[in-house]
């Protein structure tokens, strides 16, 4: 490690080491340092017929083989496999670093992009956060087109193509109140898919909420908090199933099935429970509930067998591994008795930074802005919000790009043109932050006006709120215990002895 840093400070390239626990996968590293994976680089080594060669790329981009091989004038490029790798690099699989011993690397144009970006840096413990204008540094180093983003799963073209038909999420009320990331993440997204296919199917997850609120009035708090939410964001009773989760009993019974097809090793790789583990929780008071959340959430989803499960990207992970659940639990019985649901992820917004601009908007951090909340605090979350760090006096050219207030504009502001403006303007320092962040406020007014009238109109018609949510419990229930009683027969639990 010293010595790389040292071969580094030589080249002039500049390293900071941000430390975390002992890790192989990207996507591990990323999440615990709450970074995007467009900030994310990996060094892959490379056999490029007879030369081993280095290839840069952004992690949220793949190689373009066809163009690589191209730029390389080779007929076959492959990747080291890891014995291979750890043979000629010496490091472990997952610690390759930007001086490999290589003829050459070769860095997609990507990577440059952004003004810094982390990458390996010969450790499992450390990754390296590096300028991107560094890297041109590297020895025998060229920039070079051989990437392409990666294609996202339109949802739109799935919805068109049929593919989508039937959806079905839930929302943790882990909070009273939803945060313009939900709403942007996940919930707008939901709303947009009950306009668009004949069956969606939303809950809010109290039993899920157990694993950090353990009082009663809370929970009610909570759990009437997010149903005024929803039902004030636009969630039309008529065109969607919407139910309380402990309304239909199903959900637990399924879990304590499903918990049968899935291993003590997978569930020990899921985040949530990592991320406690890393944050210095013990392992031996770790709340079961936590531990089994995921089993739970896979019951949830396939209760209603969806095509698709509209979310944030942080809950991709628990949509994956209800999918291996649902093969495993189909392979078992040589029945398709699952069919396996697609995380619907908008990559636009499906991990809204926060105020502070570092970490995803989560109520947890503290690093929200409020929907519903007295303009008061809205206004105060606004006004905190951070910008750009180089910008000191407001007369000094300002970035836009990655800069909250500007992506919070973009989402909220209807105003297109003021929009347009206020980016023009402080780019070439013409305009102060407290005047982006007023002309915030004010949208964020008009964004959420409609919405803050229908909650209080529900606020004083509780009788119709809990209408909504009988009648939800009611359908929900019947294709739940449908899907159930399929299960029990097909895993023997329903035979000839039952009634
Ligand atoms: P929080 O992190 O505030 O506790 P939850 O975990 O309750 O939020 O998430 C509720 C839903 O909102 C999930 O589908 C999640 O993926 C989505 N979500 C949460 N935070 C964000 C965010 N910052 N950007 C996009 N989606 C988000
Ligand atoms: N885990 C989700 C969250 O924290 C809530 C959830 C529970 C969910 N069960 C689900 C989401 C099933 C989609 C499908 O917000």
């Amino acid at each position: 490690m010293k010595n790389y840093q040292q071969q580094l400070s030589k080249l002039g390239i500049e390293l900071e080491l941000l430390e975390h626990p002992e890790m192989v996968e990207v996507v591990d590293v990323l999440r615990y340092l709450d970074k995007p994976i467009s900030e994310s680089f990996s060094t892959l080594i490379m056999k490029a017929d007879k030369q081993y060669v280095a290839v840069i790329r952004r992690d949220d981009t793949k190689l373009n083989n066809d163009r690589l091989r191209k730029v390389l004038g080779a007929e076959r490029v492959e990747m080291l496999s890891i014995d291979e790798f750890e043979e000629l690099i010496g490091l472990p699989r997952g610690a390759a670093h930007i001086l490999c011993p290589v003829e050459k690397t070769l860095i997609d144009k990507r990577v440059l992009e952004k003004t810094e970006v982390l990458g390996g840096c010969g450790s499992l413990i450390y990754s390296g956060k590096y300028l991107s204008k560094d890297l041109n540094k590297i020895p025998n180093s060229e920039v070079v087109d051989i990437a392409d983003e990666k294609e996202e799963i339109e949802i739109t073209k799935l919805v068109k193509d049929g593919v989508i038909k039937r959806v079905l999420s839930g929302i943790t009320p882990s909070g009273s109140a939803l945060h313009i990331g939900n709403y942007y993440g996940a919930v707008k997204p939901q709303l947009e898919l009950a306009e668009l296919i004949p069956e969606t199917n939303y809950f809010v997850a109290d039993l899920h909420a157990l694993t950090t609120v353990q009082n009663a009035e809370q929970i009610e708090e909570n759990v009437t908090g997010v149903v005024l939410d929803y039902l004030a964001l636009g969630l039309d009773p008529e065109k969607c199933v919407f139910f309380r989760q402990s309304d239909v009993p199903e959900h637990s019974q399924l879990a304590v099935v499903m918990a049968n097809y899935i291993s003590y090793g997978q569930m020990k790789r899921m985040h949530a429970y990592k991320d406690k583990l890393a944050k210095g929780a013990n392992e031996e008071s770790i709340n079961m509930g936590l531990f089994n959340y995921p089993i739970l959430m896979a019951a949830d989803i396939l209760l209603y067998k969806p095509d698709g499960v509209p979310v944030g990207e942080d809950q991709r992970q628990h949509i994956e591994l209800t999918r291996d659940m649902a093969e495993n639990f189909n392979r078992t019985y040589g029945k398709e008795v699952f069919p396996l649901p697609l995380p619907l992820i908008r990559e636009d917004v499906g991990r809204l930074v926060g105020t502070d601009g570092e970490r995803k908007m989560s109520k947890s951090l503290g690093n929200t802005i409020g929907i519903f909340e007295d303009y008061s605090v809205i206004e105060k979350q606004i006004m905190k919000c951070f910008t750009d760090p180089k910008r000191l006096k407001a007369t000094d050219p300002g970035r836009v790009e990655g800069n909250p207030v500007f992506i919070y504009h973009d989402l909220i502001n209807d105003d297109k043109s003021e929009v347009e403006e206020l980016k023009t303007r402080y780019r070439a320092g013409t305009v102060g932050d407290v005047e982006v962040k007023r002309k915030l406020i004010e949208a964020h007014k008009r964004c959420f006006l409609q919405a803050r009238e229908r909650r209080d109109y529900y606020e004083s018609h509780m009788d119709e709120v809990r209408e909504i949510l009988v009648e939800g419990a009611k359908k929900a229930r019947k294709y739940a215990n449908k899907t159930l009683r399929e299960v029990y027969e097909v895993i023997g639990e329903r035979n000839k002895l039952n009634t």
